[in-house]
């Protein structure tokens, strides 16, 4: 389970391809990932037009709206009609809302004062360790490192599509618990994790909620058991479900630029971040929106 980020290969793929969806331009990237040219969320936008960006995120995973110049107070407009915002956890962390949190490498006086500031992150599902994980994160790139940083993608429904049937089988009606110790294991696999480190019993594979397709709903950072199975097997079936999620072919690496504003959805996808310099001011704001329980 030990495997490091760094050994992941850089995922480049065929350009995007360039489309018109009821006046929204977008440039859809593989396996998942669109690009949205034409929006800027600073104005007021068209309910229409509203529901066109809710179908593309639907279709693509994740969305990247280019070029914004945001204020907090726009970030928290888009994220409140997207749904209701997560409070976040980490009250050290918050921001100019109960829901913003930044995710940054700035110190004051030395030290680090905002979330996961440094390093890579293996693959993981935000809040998945809670009973209702965020359905959507919502990141702002406010400073961005000259290189590194990446954030990659994985497009879970894939991955679920592509096992084979008798696996298919085997995992059917499958719960797992999911646990995050913030202190020990945020960035990586913890060898022990807390005993008060927050977790949660999930089905191993859910259905999405607007399209009903199904995914694999594990990830190497945070996934620790299959309930109910040996520990030998639940170790050997995890890492194969790991492996498999990974594969490159489902992956999509964002290369972040300024102004950039993602928005993922938690249900389909797991992501990770690759690591860059600490030297190199990297500062992200982001709220997070609440999801229904998996099933
Ligand atoms: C996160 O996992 O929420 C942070 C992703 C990133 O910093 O790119």
């Amino acid at each position: 389970m030990a495997i490091q980020l760094a050994d992941f290969p850089e995922v480049t793929k065929a350009p995007p391809r360039a489309k018109t969806y009821k006046g929204v331009q977008v440039l859809r990237h593989d396996p998942c990932g669109v690009e949205i040219l034409n929006i800027d969320l600073a104005q007021p936008m068209a309910d229409g037009t509203f529901r066109a960006v809710m179908d593309i995120w639907h279709q693509g995973l994740v969305i990247c709206f280019r070029n914004q110049d945001l204020t907090a107070e726009d970030q928290l407009r888009f994220g409140r009609r997207v749904g209701e915002l997560s409070v976040i956890h980490t009250p050290e962390f918050t921001g100019e809302d109960p829901s913003i949190m930044y995710i940054s490498n700035v110190k004051k006086n030395g030290e680090f004062v905002h979330a996961l500031p440094i390093g890579e992150m293996m693959f993981h599902i935000d809040q998945c360790y809670q009973p209702r994980p965020a359905k959507a994160t919502i990141l702002y790139a406010m400073k961005i490192p000259k290189t590194g940083g990446n954030t990659l993608f994985c497009d879970l429904q894939r991955a679920y599509d592509t096992l084979d049937e008798e696996t298919k089988a085997r995992i059917a009606g499958r719960r797992v618990m999911h646990v995050y110790d913030y202190d020990a294991g945020a960035t990586h696999t913890a060898a022990a994790v807390a005993d008060d480190a927050p977790r949660y019993v999930h089905p191993l594979v859910r259905t999405h909620p607007v399209t009903e397709r199904k995914c694999l709903y594990v990830n190497r950072l945070m996934t620790r058991e299959v309930v109910g199975m040996d520990k030998a097997e639940s170790d050997a079936l995890l890492a194969r479900l790991f492996d498999h999620m990974e594969n490159p072919e489902f992956v999509y690496e964002h290369r972040w630029r300024l102004g950039d504003l993602l928005m993922w959805d938690n249900r389909c996808t797991a992501h990770a971040r690759r690591d860059f310099d600490p030297e190199q001011e990297r500062v992200m704001r982001r709220l997070t929106v609440l999801g229904e329980a998996p099933a």
